[in-house]
């Protein structure tokens, strides 16, 4: 049976909330879950064509399982993009690690005891990444490749946040994989691992402060950061390709149980981001930092071309992108100036 009403989660975040307007755009029911009624609120305020098709339901902090519980009831597919993203942590372990895999569990077993038939998972190209891996020979990720990370690594106090989040990405996956292995599921699941995801907004954001982790870092270059931060890999997808990958996936009943890696064949560099932005805004000769010494990755690839075979998804170019999200964090810092 197709998908007619579909609870997402993360819903007022950065990729949720796009996620959000290509299921209404195919006409089929939302539910958003969200911390803040108030976010929700502002969500469907901002969408008056959809206020028939679109509601939110409040849910706990991922700190405790059995969230989601309320959430399902008369859903038939789930898209889980929920997590949380940050690198600003005082404890990685609980700020990251264990939120992410309470997520995806909770939502599991909430779907099991529901009509749930499909649920999409946003993972991230972090749990793909081997970052010891190095070329040559040149090689191409796939949906086959796993982060080795332990969970003792990315759990030690010592770590970084950014190795954190990675295993928070991996274990809360895997957290789903073996719910599967285990057989007996009345649904089926789709992950999805983009790398760095960037493009414009369309979740409550008044300021540009407010931006998510990867476009903040795109606004930080147009407003002069220096130097300029380096990118740890040089992959990425515009936001709109990835919601687009989400919906392929739960309108496609042929690739249930299926792991893909969304991303755009163009590799980048944030010394592309600011060459971008000096040729196409004027006013960025004032701010932009120059430099020529980034030089973009190409040892290595990775596998977005099944995506556009098996979800139909054709990728916008990192010129489109910063162009439409550098023009948005314009509009806000003036509109947040006034
Ligand atoms: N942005 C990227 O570059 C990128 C790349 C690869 C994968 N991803 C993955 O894509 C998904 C969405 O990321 P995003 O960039 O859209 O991030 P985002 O804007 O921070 O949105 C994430 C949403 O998750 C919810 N959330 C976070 N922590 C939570 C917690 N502890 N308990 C309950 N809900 C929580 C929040 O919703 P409420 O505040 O409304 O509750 C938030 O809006 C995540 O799974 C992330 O790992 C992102």
């Amino acid at each position: 049976m197709a998908p007619s009403y579909v609870l997402v989660t993360g819903a007022t975040g950065f990729i949720g909330a796009h996620i959000v307007d290509v299921l209404l755009s195919h006409g089929l029911k939302v539910r958003g879950a969200t911390r803040s009624l108030a976010k929700g609120q502002a969500m469907i305020d901002a969408r008056p064509k959809y206020t028939s098709q679109l509601d939110f339901v409040e849910i706990d902090d991922f700190e405790r399982t059995g969230v989601f519980e309320e959430a399902v009831k008369g859903i038939d597919s789930v898209i889980h993009a929920a997590s949380p993203f940050t690198y600003d942590t005082k404890d990685n372990e609980k700020e990251l690690i264990i939120p992410a895999i309470n997520g995806v569990k909770s939502i599991l077993d909430a779907a099991s005891k529901s009509d749930v038939k499909r649920v999409v998972i946003t993972s991230s190209f972090a749990s793909v990444l081997d970052a010891d891996r190095k070329a040559p020979p040149y090689f191409t990720y796939t949906g086959k490749d796993w982060n080795p990370l332990t969970y003792e690594e990315a759990a030690d106090p010592a770590t970084s946040a950014v190795i954190a989040y990675r295993g928070s990405k991996k274990f809360a996956e895997l957290e789903a994989w073996n719910f599967i292995k285990k057989g007996d599921a009345k649904f089926d699941i789709v992950t999805l691992c983009p790398p760095m995801t960037f493009g414009p907004v369309v979740h409550p954001v008044r300021t540009v402060e407010q931006l998510n982790e990867s476009n903040a870092m795109l606004w930080k270059i147009a407003s002069g950061h220096n130097p300029l931060p380096v990118a740890r890999v040089p992959f990425w997808i515009d936001v709109r390709d990835l919601a687009k990958a989400h919906v392929e996936a739960l309108l496609r009943p042929e690739v249930g149980n299926k792991r893909y890696i969304p991303a755009a064949p163009e590799g980048f560099s944030y010394q592309l981001a600011a060459d971008i932005i000096l040729k196409e805004f004027p006013w960025a000769e004032r701010t932009v930092t120059k430099t020529t010494d980034q030089v973009i990755d190409q040892s290595h690839g990775l596998d977005g071309e099944t995506v556009t075979k098996e979800l139909g998804v054709e990728y916008k170019s990192f010129k489109q992108t910063v162009v439409d999200l550098v023009t948005q964090a314009v509009d806000l810092k003036r509109n947040s100036t006034k």
